[in-house]
């Protein structure tokens, strides 16, 4: 006897079976049609890439996270863990001739070889709506916009009275303006934007002696957590990070702006300044953000996003500003069905079709053929079983609100039987199979 297969998908990747896959393609839809209402337009990569895009000097934990291998001519490559280096790429060999600002959306599948936990898998569906060669923070308002327009179109309380959701915002130019005062500038920021990213992960103390290995002292690391413990919500939280960075300091300027441009949108009480908020990608140079779950339930971030305006730069480009963010399939889908926000995602089947016997298939056939041109969504159910089981099977199975009858007796006398389905009372009535296109 031959060993059976393993059944189970993968370690952290899932199989997506119909009834999951209705949920996905709600999902996605609800993505789609937000981006588009925005004026963004929807683009692709492949899942394939080159792994050099992935490899970055301040040592990012998504590069140790790679699916990285080489191919059989030995080019190094990797199944993406996020697309924000393909956007960077697609832009670059465009270059002049992509008209700017350009406002792009997809829905990628990212890989990412991480500890398997709740909101993380090693693979996920990513939301991605960016906007390319617009400097100002505009850019960032109307992306949360965005965010907090889809929020609410799939439930989640967005109003001063219900929030259910929080954006907790930083920019990397606070910090960066405290530590180039400190002399820490360039790589070596962004080096330490990556390591203060993953202090709750490996602690206070690991994170001091990784700083240190940067050559960052005891008084450095002590005005770092100085600065990552201001927050504060809107005008207040803004006033809170004045208090300690001056007024002057960059980061807080945009901060301010991004304040302004929010207000508008009715967003101003969902933003969170948080200087804790580092993000872990070292491309960011300057609005972070992450939206949580206000209710503190998730531990994991919804989405996250920045400002990169240096990546293409760093990739061998022309500098471009950039703005973006990622919002994964696996945390959404988590909280709305804790919170019971999922729709009803039943089987959409409108019509099944009858044949009593093998000799009446064709003419079932036909009269498929006739509802399909319709429009409706039709099954032949050629079991042949008895009618009990197929009315069972159109009702609970398919969903089916008609069912069309074909017998020996129908055919003789040129009628359908049409059953309606789910509703109680009502009755059965003949149709002329010459108006189903049967006749
Ligand atoms: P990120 O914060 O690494 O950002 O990912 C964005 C979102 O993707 C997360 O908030 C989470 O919802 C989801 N996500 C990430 N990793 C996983 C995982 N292992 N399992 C489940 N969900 C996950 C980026 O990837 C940036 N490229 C986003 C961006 C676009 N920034 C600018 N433009």
């Amino acid at each position: 006897m031959t060993e059976q297969i393993d059944l189970q998908p993968v370690k952290g990747v899932r199989d997506f079976y119909p009834e999951d896959q209705r949920v996905k393609t709600w999902l996605f839809s609800l993505w789609r049609d937000v981006a588009r209402r925005f004026g963004y337009e929807e683009f692709d990569a492949c899942v394939l890439e080159h792994e050099e895009l992935y490899v970055r000097k301040a040592g990012d934990e998504i590069t140790g996270q790679l699916y990285g291998f080489a191919d059989k001519s030995d080019r190094r490559l990797a199944l993406r863990p996020e697309l924000t280096p393909s956007l960077a790429r697609m832009v670059m060999a465009r270059g002049s001739a992509l008209p700017l600002p350009a406002r792009w959306f997809a829905i990628p599948q990212c890989f990412r070889y991480e500890n398997v936990q709740r909101g993380r898998k090693r693979e996920h569906y990513q939301w991605n709506m960016d906007v390319i060669g617009l400097a100002s923070v505009a850019a960032e308002a109307e992306l949360m916009a965005a965010q907090a327009l889809f929020l609410r179109e799939a439930g989640l309380g967005t109003s001063p009275e219900k929030a259910d959701v929080v954006f907790r915002v930083s920019n990397r130019q606070v910090l960066q303006g405290v530590l180039a005062r400190l002399g820490i500038t360039g790589d070596r920021f962004a080096q330490t934007c990556v390591i203060i990213d993953k202090r709750d992960k490996i602690g206070p103390e690991a994170m001091a002696s990784e700083l240190f290995k940067l050559g960052i002292g005891d008084d450095a690391t002590k005005r770092i957590s100085e600065v990552m413990a201001v927050s504060g919500h809107g005008a207040e939280g803004l006033a809170a990070i004045s208090a300690v960075v001056g007024k002057d300091n960059p980061g807080l300027v945009q901060l301010g702006e991004l304040l302004e441009y929010a207000e508008p949108f009715g967003l101003g009480h969902l933003l969170r300044f948080d200087l804790s908020v580092i993000r872990g990608l070292s491309y960011y140079t300057g609005t972070v953000w992450e939206v949580f779950d206000s209710s503190g339930a998730m531990p994991r971030a919804i989405a996250g996003g920045g400002r990169y305006d240096a990546l293409i730069e760093t990739l061998g480009g022309k500098p471009t500003p950039m703005a973006g963010f990622g919002m994964g399939d696996v945390v959404i889908i988590d909280i709305l069905r804790e919170k019971s926000l999922l729709p009803p995602l039943r089987r959409q089947v409108d019509d099944v079709v009858y044949p009593m016997s093998a000799k009446e298939i064709p003419v079932a056939n036909k009269v498929a053929r006739f509802l399909r041109k319709q429009g409706r969504v039709v099954v032949v159910d050629y079991s042949l079983r008895r009618f009990k089981h197929v009315v069972e099977r159109a009702e609970t199975v398919e969903g089916a609100s008609m069912l069309y009858v074909l017998g020996g007796n129908e055919v003789a006398s040129g009628k359908a039987t049409v059953k309606p389905l789910g509703q109680e009372g009502a009755k059965e009535y003949p149709v002329p199979l010459a108006s189903l296109g049967a006749g």
